[in-house]
């Protein structure tokens, strides 16, 4: 190989111990055996692209840098459309090609699973997501309503008329009991709050049942999902993996889209502003990126642009992986400043625009024919620019990607039943919680017997696993990480500790710990009521209504506030094949 284009990459990819290995050179069809091309980690959180053709290697490239990420401690969490990630819980197992990948890229590659726990918007390929609506706060369900600014205000003022009487909106029933309330038999409460027409409030409740009829039900609710949950590592130090199952979703991609603007606004609210960092505190991975944005108005794709511009200096990175980089808006796109282009094919004039395209992306090089390299890369090379240490990509390099550590292709049936089965988080979110909340209410009130307590033979809800009752035993007997040191490569790579989350449970409570986590608990306090039955509308009790669905309230306003900075703007939004 030309030394000129060795000594440029070194230049440009100085060693680096906190950093992601990608792979190795190639020029003139020639790959020098050095792994240098690389990602740093505190350059994750300025987003990046993986792209190409189909088949060229870009899950594979989100495989490795997922488990890079886990390695150094880092919590990630994939979207899994195709069912092609559940085999990161895998170790990967030495075969001829992968052994000579390795060897071509100079990379010293050993087999090692990661922790994998699953989510799913449906409950049935891992825990199961949900929100309340009143967490989910009206101006996103305004979007996903497709509602104009009108309707919009009248469902912000249902909510604001939900916080006043102390109606707490955790389901898509207490939604709908409210909206029937308040165009028939409340009627009249409507007229404090000027501006709400009852035909209004009617069309808000046709869209409604809509929507629940579309499979909505299934993702409003109790118990919520606890975003903590995505923020954790194992007691050996390395990063849970969350991987969001899609395959029974792909036919309700917004669905799916309007759950991942949800998760990175509350995220946003939640996290505090760190700034720069050394390492991100979160990844986000969308494979087949394209079917966030595909069903995504103009305005859902605004807030897509801003969430993701503001996110960065929360710590989080996120990652689309697609295609074509058209597929990505472009004011999404610019906010992307890795850039991972797996192979190109140029068959129709419309290829050869976008493959033009995709070549001015990057910065400019005298050292590849940028459009011809994208054309001829192998499956598993990309062309590669990084952002270095200084905020400056560096100049593009074709690049062999290095073989994954964990296993390249799905589980089986029987190894992700198992791991489902084995997991606490999935029992945990497994059981719908009914509690006392709007509809409840409503129904008493109308019934004449607002006044009386709640039935003291409702079945009180199930307790919440706390930090003292940890997440239960890691997956028995599955899978096995071996006991092969970690590869080399990953020299940020927490030192191997007897153990790992498949083996026994480490001598501290819970599978996993937090990433800040808490001192041995003293001894357990009484249940909490977190998720009780709301106090019953007694004189002096309906204060406790009122400041538990204040207190509840408050958290839901900042976020509200915060969506409302995130969303600004409003549009109509053309709605097609919702949920
Ligand atoms: N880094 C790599 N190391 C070894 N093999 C690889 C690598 N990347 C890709 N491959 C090979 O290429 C195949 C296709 O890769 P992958 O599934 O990542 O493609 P893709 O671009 O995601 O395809 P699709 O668009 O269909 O989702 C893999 O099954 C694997 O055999
Ligand atoms: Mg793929």
């Amino acid at each position: 190989m030309d030394p000129k284009v060795l000594d440029a990459a070194r230049a440009a990819f100085p060693p680096n111990p906190q950093a992601i290995t990608l792979g190795a050179v190639v020029h003139d069809g020639q790959c020098a055996p050095e792994p240098i091309v690389r990602l740093p980690l505190s350059m994750v959180n300025r987003h990046g692209l993986i792209a190409g053709a189909t088949g060229t290697g870009k899950t594979k490239t989100l495989q490795l840098l997922a488990e890079q990420l886990s390695a150094a401690g880092i919590p990630v969490l994939v979207s899994d459309v195709k069912g092609d990630l559940g085999g990161l819980a895998a170790p990967g197992e030495a075969s001829d090609r992968v052994n000579q990948r390795a060897a071509e890229t100079g990379f010293g590659w050993h087999g090692a699973g990661f922790p994998v726990e699953f989510l799913s918007l449906t409950g049935k390929l891992g825990a199961q997501l949900r929100t309340t609506v009143s967490s989910f706060g009206p101006l996103l369900l305004a979007k996903v309503l497709g509602l104009n600014d009108t309707q919009t205000s009248v469902l912000t003022l249902v909510f604001k008329y939900c916080d006043d009487k102390g109606l707490l909106l955790l389901d898509f029933s207490d939604l709908r009991a409210v909206l029937r309330y308040l165009s028939d038999e409340g009627a009249a409460e409507l007229k404090e709050y000027g501006g709400m027409s009852k035909q209004t409030v009617g069309v808000l409740l046709r869209e409604m049942v809509e929507l629940e009829s579309q499979g909505a039900e299934d993702f409003f609710g109790e118990p919520e999902f606890d975003l903590d949950d995505l923020m954790r590592t194992t007691p050996d130090g390395r990063g849970l993996i969350s991987v969001l199952e899609l395959r029974d979703v792909q036919d309700r991609p917004a669905m799916f889209s309007t759950f991942m603007l949800w998760m990175l606004a509350r995220l946003y609210g939640q996290l505090p502003e760190v700034g720069d960092v050394e390492k991100p505190k979160l990844v986000f991975f969308f494979d087949e990126a394209h079917l966030l944005f595909d069903s995504a108005g103009k305005t859902l794709l605004q807030q897509i642009e801003q969430t993701v511009r503001l996110i960065r200096s929360k710590g989080v990175g996120v990652f689309f992986v697609t295609q074509n980089p058209k597929d990505v808006p472009n004011d999404v796109l610019g906010q992307l400043g890795h850039r991972v282009q797996h192979a190109l094919r140029a068959f129709t004039a419309d290829d050869e625009k976008a493959l033009r395209a995709a070549a001015r992306t990057f910065p400019k090089t005298k050292l590849y024919d940028l459009e011809e390299t994208l054309t001829t890369l192998g499956i598993g090379e990309a062309l590669v620019s990084t952002l270095a240490p200084n905020g400056v990509p560096t100049q593009p390099f074709a690049t062999r990607m290095v073989p994954p550590a964990s296993r390249m292709g799905p589980l089986t049936d029987g190894e992700l039943r198992q791991m489902l089965d084995a997991s606490a988080q999935v029992k945990e979110y497994a059981q719908d919680i009914d509690r006392h909340s709007a509809r409840e209410m409503l129904e008493q009130r109308f019934a004449g017997d607002a006044a009386q307590p709640a039935p003291a033979d409702a079945p009180p809800p199930p307790p919440v696993p706390s930090y003292a009752q940890g997440y239960g035993p890691p997956p028995q007997g599955y899978p096995q990480p071996g006991a092969a040191p970690p590869p080399p490569g990953y020299t940020q790579a927490p030192p191997p500790m007897p153990g790992g989350y498949t083996q026994a449970p480490p001598p501290v409570p819970g599978g996993y710990g937090r990433q800040h986590a808490p001192p041995p608990p003293p001894p357990p306090p009484p249940p909490a009521p977190r998720r009780g039955r709301a106090p019953k509308e007694e004189p002096g009790v309906l204060e406790t209504v009122l400041k538990s669905s204040v207190t509840r309230s408050v958290a839901t306003t900042i976020t509200r506030g915060l969506m409302g900075a995130l969303l600004g703007g409003s549009g109509r939004r053309k709605r097609g094949g919702l949920w």
